[in-house]
């Protein structure tokens, strides 16, 4: 068994019991670490009933028969916002904004409140407010929220925990799609330009935090039906195209993403970085 005793892990991205972060969050806490979610500031409540609700208890079961998934705390962080400065104004009387606390700055103060230092920071975010748009009938606006939101981000939140990381060998881990690097006409709303450059700059931020110790690593999904990826609108015909095509002959399950973070957050991946994971089934190996 994997130990992650006396670490602390931040798993941003998490809304719900079904999407990647979700699993990923389980996983560790089952491995031992002590887990901090952030979520975005509109679906806190939402998040907070699948902590709590008892018709969601089963969904908090951690693997391992590891007892009840039970957060060390839960942090509002729109990953957009840098700073409380720089909020928009226009936000400020949003659900979830009104106490402008919700930048990267104030998730990583309130993280640095909760636990002195930080061992793993996890990256499950993405957001194209164009996403059912093609590449070619993206906006320019959209574009560069995508990347704002899902790529930009993985920098911002990196530099932001550094000072929490110090001496600790750290893991930050990002989620990507095969859309990076093939042509996926499904994939919209400048999504596929957005993970190119999440790749790229773990490969280019590996080696400013490799000089800290710490490692950062991307993990290339293969498609599954989360709230996220529901909104592309044509999740099922990529999953029935992976459960079809792929070397191992079916779709992947959030819990194989997990299990490949929790490979990446430990030390049976000390001398792995700036490595783009494929758990996909094989997919991406495949020439027709
Ligand atoms: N589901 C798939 O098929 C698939 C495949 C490969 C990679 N991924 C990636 O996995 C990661 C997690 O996605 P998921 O599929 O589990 O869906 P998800 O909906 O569970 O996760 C996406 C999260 O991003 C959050 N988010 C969006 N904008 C935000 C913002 N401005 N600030 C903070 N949080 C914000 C959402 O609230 C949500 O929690 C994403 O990076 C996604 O691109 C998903």
């Amino acid at each position: 068994m994997i130990a992650l005793r006396s670490k602390t892990a931040l798993v941003t991205g998490v809304a719900d019991n079904v999407g990647f972060g979700w699993h990923i969050a389980k996983i560790l806490q089952a491995a031992g670490a002590n887990v901090i979610l952030s979520c975005h500031p509109r679906v806190r409540s939402m998040l907070e009933r699948f902590l709590t609700k008892d018709k969601y208890q089963e969904s908090r079961l951690l693997p391992f028969n590891k007892g009840t998934f039970t957060p060390a705390a839960v942090i509002s962080c729109d990953v957009g916002i840098d700073t409380a400065q720089a909020l928009p104004a226009e936000l400020l009387s949003q659900k979830g904004y009104e106490n402008n606390n919700v930048s990267i700055q104030d998730l990583i103060e309130q993280t640095g409140e909760i636990s002195a230092s930080l061992d793993i920071l996890i990256h499950s975010v993405a957001f194209s407010p164009e996403v059912t748009k093609s590449h070619l009938e993206v906006s320019r606006g959209a574009y560069l929220t995508a990347m704002s939101v899902s790529s930009y981000s993985l920098i911002a939140l990196t530099r932001a925990a550094l000072p929490l990381m110090q001496n600790r060998q750290a893991s930050i881990v990002g989620l990507s799609y095969l859309a990076s690097e093939r042509a996926v006409p499904f994939y919209g709303g400048g999504m596929a330009s957005a993970k190119a450059a999440l790749e790229c700059d773990a490969r280019s931020l590996s080696w400013f935090v490799g000089e800290m110790g710490h490692r950062m690593n991307i993990i290339s999904a293969g498609p599954y039906a989360s709230r996220a990826a529901k909104s592309i609108g044509d999740i099922e015909t990529m999953i029935d195209a992976t459960a079809a095509r792929s070397p191992l002959r079916r779709s992947i399950s959030p819990q194989d993403v997990a299990n490949a973070a929790l490979f990446l957050c430990s030390d049976l991946s000390t001398a792995i970085t700036g490595e783009v994971l494929h758990v996909d089934a094989g997919y991406h190996v495949m020439g027709v």
